[in-house]
Protein backbone atom coordinates (compact mmCIF):
# COMPACT_ATOMS: atom_id res chain seq x y z
CA UNK A 1 0.00 0.00 0.00
CA UNK A 2 3.04 2.52 1.22
CA UNK A 3 4.62 1.76 -2.34
CA UNK A 4 1.62 2.56 -4.13
CA UNK A 5 1.51 5.70 -2.65
CA UNK A 6 4.75 6.66 -3.12
CA UNK A 7 4.37 5.53 -6.76
CA UNK A 8 1.16 7.41 -6.88
CA UNK A 9 2.76 10.28 -5.22
CA UNK A 10 5.77 10.52 -7.53
CA UNK A 11 3.43 10.49 -10.85
CA UNK A 12 1.86 13.17 -9.70
CA UNK A 13 4.92 15.26 -9.01
CA UNK A 14 6.03 14.13 -12.07
CA UNK A 15 3.09 15.37 -14.16
CA UNK A 16 3.00 18.64 -12.41
CA UNK A 17 7.06 19.24 -13.01
CA UNK A 18 6.37 18.21 -16.59
CA UNK A 19 3.22 20.94 -17.01
CA UNK A 20 5.54 23.35 -15.87
CA UNK A 21 8.99 22.46 -17.73
CA UNK A 22 9.24 25.56 -20.16
CA UNK A 23 8.01 28.59 -17.66
CA UNK A 24 10.90 30.83 -16.58
CA UNK A 25 10.81 33.15 -13.70
CA UNK A 26 14.48 34.27 -13.52
CA UNK A 27 17.82 34.79 -16.24
CA UNK A 28 15.56 35.51 -19.04
CA UNK A 29 16.96 34.72 -22.40
CA UNK A 30 16.17 37.91 -24.15
CA UNK A 31 16.58 36.48 -27.56
CA UNK A 32 13.80 34.64 -27.25
CA UNK A 33 10.84 37.39 -25.91
CA UNK A 34 11.11 38.46 -29.57
CA UNK A 35 8.66 38.09 -31.99
CA UNK A 36 4.89 39.42 -31.93
CA UNK A 37 2.72 39.43 -29.15
CA UNK A 38 -1.02 39.87 -28.23
CA UNK A 39 -2.25 41.90 -25.14
CA UNK A 40 -4.23 39.46 -22.93
CA UNK A 41 -4.71 40.63 -19.67
CA UNK A 42 -4.16 44.46 -18.55
CA UNK A 43 -4.19 45.39 -14.80
CA UNK A 44 -3.10 48.40 -12.68
CA UNK A 45 -3.75 49.58 -9.35
CA UNK A 46 -4.59 53.17 -10.73
CA UNK A 47 -7.90 51.36 -12.98
CA UNK A 48 -7.84 54.50 -14.58
CA UNK A 49 -4.81 54.52 -16.59
CA UNK A 50 -5.90 51.37 -18.03
CA UNK A 51 -9.56 51.95 -18.96
CA UNK A 52 -10.73 53.44 -22.36
CA UNK A 53 -8.85 57.32 -22.32
CA UNK A 54 -5.99 55.76 -20.07
CA UNK A 55 -2.31 56.69 -20.93
CA UNK A 56 -1.03 53.49 -19.94
CA UNK A 57 -4.21 51.72 -21.75
CA UNK A 58 -1.35 50.14 -24.74
CA UNK A 59 -1.73 47.39 -26.87
CA UNK A 60 1.63 45.23 -27.40
CA UNK A 61 2.19 43.92 -30.91
CA UNK A 62 5.77 43.04 -31.30
CA UNK A 63 9.00 42.86 -29.08
CA UNK A 64 12.11 43.00 -30.38
CA UNK A 65 15.87 42.30 -28.77
CA UNK A 66 18.53 44.43 -30.03
CA UNK A 67 22.23 43.66 -30.50
CA UNK A 68 22.97 45.81 -27.64
CA UNK A 69 20.23 44.69 -25.10
CA UNK A 70 17.96 46.79 -25.90
CA UNK A 71 14.52 46.13 -26.20
CA UNK A 72 11.94 47.80 -29.51
CA UNK A 73 8.52 47.44 -28.61
CA UNK A 74 5.95 48.16 -30.75
CA UNK A 75 2.15 49.04 -29.34
CA UNK A 76 -1.42 50.10 -30.59
CA UNK A 77 -3.07 53.01 -28.94
CA UNK A 78 -5.65 55.16 -29.61
CA UNK A 79 -4.85 59.10 -28.69
CA UNK A 80 -8.13 61.47 -29.15
CA UNK A 81 -9.74 58.25 -30.58
CA UNK A 82 -7.57 57.98 -32.98
CA UNK A 83 -5.20 54.59 -33.94
CA UNK A 84 -1.59 55.26 -33.36
CA UNK A 85 1.16 52.80 -33.55
CA UNK A 86 4.00 53.55 -30.91
CA UNK A 87 7.66 52.17 -31.21
CA UNK A 88 9.66 52.34 -28.29
CA UNK A 89 13.57 51.57 -27.76
CA UNK A 90 13.80 50.74 -24.07
CA UNK A 91 17.15 50.33 -22.96
CA UNK A 92 18.64 47.93 -20.03
CA UNK A 93 18.93 50.23 -16.90
CA UNK A 94 21.93 49.81 -14.48
CA UNK A 95 19.94 46.74 -13.29
CA UNK A 96 20.21 43.79 -15.06
CA UNK A 97 16.85 42.72 -16.73
CA UNK A 98 15.49 46.07 -15.71
CA UNK A 99 14.62 48.61 -18.98
CA UNK A 100 13.13 51.99 -19.20
CA UNK A 101 11.02 53.82 -21.16
CA UNK A 102 10.06 57.35 -21.46
CA UNK A 103 6.01 57.67 -21.78
CA UNK A 104 3.70 59.16 -20.03
CA UNK A 105 6.55 59.99 -17.70
CA UNK A 106 8.78 57.41 -16.56
CA UNK A 107 8.71 53.84 -16.73
CA UNK A 108 10.94 50.93 -15.40
CA UNK A 109 9.49 47.66 -16.15
CA UNK A 110 10.98 43.84 -16.28
CA UNK A 111 9.72 40.41 -17.09
CA UNK A 112 8.07 38.51 -14.37
CA UNK A 113 7.43 35.07 -15.59
CA UNK A 114 7.86 33.27 -19.32
CA UNK A 115 7.11 30.55 -21.23
CA UNK A 116 8.67 32.21 -24.39
CA UNK A 117 6.39 29.67 -26.58
CA UNK A 118 3.20 30.97 -24.80
CA UNK A 119 3.18 33.73 -22.33
CA UNK A 120 5.06 36.93 -20.86
CA UNK A 121 4.29 38.90 -17.97
CA UNK A 122 5.38 41.83 -17.40
CA UNK A 123 5.46 44.62 -14.67
CA UNK A 124 5.78 48.06 -15.27
CA UNK A 125 6.24 51.15 -12.51
CA UNK A 126 5.15 54.38 -13.83
CA UNK A 127 6.15 57.85 -12.29
CA UNK A 128 4.85 60.62 -13.07
CA UNK A 129 5.29 64.12 -11.49
CA UNK A 130 6.01 61.82 -8.16
CA UNK A 131 2.92 59.67 -8.98
CA UNK A 132 3.33 56.23 -9.00
CA UNK A 133 1.18 53.57 -10.64
CA UNK A 134 1.93 49.92 -11.06
CA UNK A 135 0.98 48.20 -14.47
CA UNK A 136 0.93 44.70 -15.18
CA UNK A 137 0.57 42.54 -18.85
CA UNK A 138 -0.15 39.09 -19.45
CA UNK A 139 1.28 38.85 -23.43
CA UNK A 140 0.18 35.64 -25.10
CA UNK A 141 1.80 34.04 -28.45
CA UNK A 142 -1.86 33.27 -29.78
CA UNK A 143 -4.70 35.84 -29.47
CA UNK A 144 -5.66 34.26 -26.25
CA UNK A 145 -4.29 32.03 -23.21
CA UNK A 146 -5.37 29.52 -21.15
CA UNK A 147 -7.39 30.24 -18.04
CA UNK A 148 -4.78 28.72 -16.05
CA UNK A 149 -2.40 31.31 -17.00
CA UNK A 150 -4.90 33.96 -16.70
CA UNK A 151 -5.09 32.76 -13.07
CA UNK A 152 -1.36 32.68 -12.37
CA UNK A 153 -1.76 36.44 -13.80
CA UNK A 154 -4.47 37.22 -10.73
CA UNK A 155 -2.13 35.80 -8.31
CA UNK A 156 0.81 37.88 -9.43
CA UNK A 157 -0.65 40.77 -9.29
CA UNK A 158 -2.71 40.18 -5.68
CA UNK A 159 0.89 39.72 -4.71
CA UNK A 160 1.72 43.05 -6.20
CA UNK A 161 -1.40 44.61 -4.49
CA UNK A 162 -3.60 44.85 -7.56
CA UNK A 163 -6.96 43.69 -6.93
CA UNK A 164 -8.91 41.10 -9.25
CA UNK A 165 -11.50 43.95 -10.42
CA UNK A 166 -8.54 45.90 -11.96
CA UNK A 167 -7.73 43.81 -14.24
CA UNK A 168 -9.01 43.91 -17.69
CA UNK A 169 -9.65 41.65 -20.68
CA UNK A 170 -8.43 42.87 -23.84
CA UNK A 171 -8.99 39.58 -25.92
CA UNK A 172 -11.98 40.86 -27.36
CA UNK A 173 -10.79 44.36 -27.72
CA UNK A 174 -9.36 45.55 -30.84
CA UNK A 175 -7.82 48.87 -30.74
CA UNK A 176 -7.23 49.87 -34.29
CA UNK A 177 -8.89 47.44 -36.59
CA UNK A 178 -12.02 50.17 -36.51
CA UNK A 179 -10.33 53.21 -36.76
CA UNK A 180 -8.16 52.48 -39.56
CA UNK A 181 -10.81 52.26 -42.25
CA UNK A 182 -13.55 55.29 -41.34
CA UNK A 183 -13.39 56.75 -37.89
CA UNK A 184 -16.37 58.72 -38.61
CA UNK A 185 -18.45 56.36 -39.95
CA UNK A 186 -20.33 55.00 -36.79
CA UNK A 187 -21.93 58.80 -35.65
CA UNK A 188 -25.48 58.13 -34.38
CA UNK A 189 -28.81 59.33 -35.50
CA UNK A 190 -30.53 59.60 -32.79
CA UNK A 191 -33.43 61.27 -32.39
C1 LIG B 1 20.65 50.29 -29.14
O1 LIG B 1 20.39 50.42 -30.51
C2 LIG B 1 19.23 51.18 -30.81
C3 LIG B 1 19.00 51.11 -32.32
O2 LIG B 1 20.15 51.34 -33.03
C4 LIG B 1 19.41 52.60 -30.31
O3 LIG B 1 18.30 53.40 -30.62
C5 LIG B 1 19.61 52.54 -28.79
O4 LIG B 1 19.83 53.83 -28.27
C6 LIG B 1 20.79 51.65 -28.47
N1 LIG B 1 20.88 51.45 -27.03
C7 LIG B 1 21.98 51.73 -26.34
C8 LIG B 1 21.93 51.45 -24.88
O5 LIG B 1 22.98 52.16 -26.86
Amino acid sequence: MKLLLLCLGLTLVCAHHEENHDVVTSNFDMSKISGEWHSTLLASDVKEKIEEQGSLRMFVESIQALDNSSLLIRCHKKINGECAELTFICDETEEEGVYSAIFDGYNEFHIVEADYNDYLILYAMNSNKQKKTQVMVLLARKPDVSPQIKKRFEELCKDRGIPKENILDLTNVYPCSHARGNPGAQASSGQ
